[in-house]
């Protein structure tokens, strides 16, 4: 039998709406839920399997996690940050039978206690962004983590803690790691991430982005596609970067290339998206023109000094819903987008659904994949394999419907010889 904790069970029509809409937009996720539903209840792939999913809960991965309990799950969710859980789709997707522990907004520890109850329905298979699902099965329920098969992350951040705790011999299951994925990073982290942060900032400010300078901290996949949306939509781009060649690209894709602290007076607007901690520092704000506008597009809200700001602030006030605008001493304005949280889920609807329809088929597939093949997998991350990678793919382009020429034997053979 579900349980749920949620903000309020009436939203349910609303956030059913949303997640209906999304599902007009995912097709493989809706052809695997056509294929799943087209079975016995006891011959679906996941009959009898237990799952625990801890991801930003809105209508996108509200569909996933129905798509799995259609396949045979038993599905327990809950968030992974408490800006992005939309309380209307919680209370969907607790109406449609998943027990849902979920609610926008609450503390930290309120948001841990929610993660904790999920995990008591006794998952054998989680999936976990950003890391924080993981951690509590590493630090104060590791009784939970030994009935674990394993489970799957979502995100870069995610990822680099896997593996760190891997590094140490630490990690207690197998995870995949679904973020490294082609399939999923190279669409997903640039494509998703570039819409949707454009998406969140014009929405929430109501400001024009050609003729401002912005600048982007981080050129890894997510600043790569923020940067190169804030050029289409006549921004001029500063990016900020510790990593030489990535600096090189950047400065070969037009954009200019600095420090932070040469940036910081140049720059309207600051994005974050380096995983990293403490990118932009007080220093750095106190050296930025009246109004300038800060957010975050990494995972965690440490890329910018948040407690720093509020604590140099001279006063504070609410200047448009989701933004905080802080005075500083000097007189000028900061204003602060989401609290500094992922800035495009945070304070707006996230990736766009074609985009999200691409990682939660990997998500599903590498759920399989555990399945499968757990009792054999050691306590390691695993990429997503080649083939995964390749099905979907070719998956994508049958439901775009586009077709691409395919090597003749010819020039299969000529492409791994060395004679010509
Ligand atoms: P990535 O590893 O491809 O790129 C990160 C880049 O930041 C690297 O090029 C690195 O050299 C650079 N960097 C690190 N520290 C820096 C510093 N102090 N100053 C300047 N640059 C620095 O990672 P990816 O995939 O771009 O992810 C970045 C963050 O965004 C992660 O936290 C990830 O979990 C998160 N993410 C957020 C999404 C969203 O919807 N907002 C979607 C996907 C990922």
């Amino acid at each position: 039998m579900s349980t749920y904790e949620i903000k309020d069970r009436a939203l349910a029509f609303r956030g059913a709406q949303k997640i209906a809409w999304v599902r007009d937009h995912m097709p493989l996720l809706r052809a695997i839920e056509e294929q799943v539903t087209a079975l016995p209840p006891e011959e679906r792939p996941l009959a009898g399997v237990r799952m625990t999913v801890s991801i930003h809960l809105e209508a996108k991965t509200a569909y996933l996690c129905q798509v799995l309990a259609h396949a045979g799950a038993t599905v327990s969710a809950t968030g992974s940050n408490v800006l992005s859980t939309q309380d209307d789709v919680a209370a969907a997707l607790a109406a449609s039978g998943i027990s849902v522990y979920a609610v926008h907004g609450v503390c930290d520890e309120e948001y841990y206690r929610h993660i904790e109850m999920s995990l008591e329905h006794k998952p054998h298979i989680i999936i976990d962004d950003g890391g924080d699902l993981v951690h509590l099965l590493h630090t104060s329920r590791p009784d939970l983590a030994t009935e674990l098969w394993g489970g799957c992350e979502e995100t870069t951040t995610g990822v680099i803690r896997l593996k760190a705790l891997e590094a140490q011999g630490l990690l207690k299951f197998a995870m995949v790691a679904v973020n490294d994925a082609r399939m999923k990073h190279l669409f997903d982290n640039r494509y998703g991430t570039g819409q949707s942060t454009w998406d969140s900032l014009m929405r929430n400010t109501n400001l024009i982005v050609a003729s401002k300078t912005v600048v982007v901290a981080g050129y890894g996949w997510c600043g790569r596609g923020i940067a190169m949306r804030a050029a289409a939509l006549g921004a001029s781009v500063i990016v900020t970067e510790v990593d030489a060649v990535k600096a090189i690209e950047a400065r070969m894709d037009g954009h200019a290339v600095m420090t932070m602290a040469k940036a910081a007076p140049r720059g309207n607007i600051f994005i974050t998206a380096t995983g990293c901690k403490d990118v932009i520092t007080t220093e750095h704000m106190l050296l930025m023109a009246d109004n300038a506008l800060l957010c975050n597009a990494g995972h965690f809200n440490v890329e910018v000094d948040v407690a720093g700001l509020a604590a140099l602030a001279t006063s504070h006030h609410e200047a448009r819903t989701n933004i905080e605008a802080f005075v500083l001493p000097n007189g000028n304005r900061i204003n602060l987008v989401a609290e500094g949280k992922l800035v495009n889920i945070a304070a707006a609807d996230g990736h766009p659904a074609e985009i999200m329809d691409l990682s939660f088929a990997v998500q599903y597939h590498s759920v399989l994949y555990l399945l499968e093949h757990h009792s054999a997998l050691e306590h390691k991350v695993y990429d997503v394999s080649a083939e995964i990678d390749e099905r979907i793919s070719k998956e994508v382009l049958a439901a775009w419907g586009i077709t691409i020429d395919e090597l003749t034997p010819k020039q299969a053979d000529y492409l791994v010889s060395w004679q010509w």
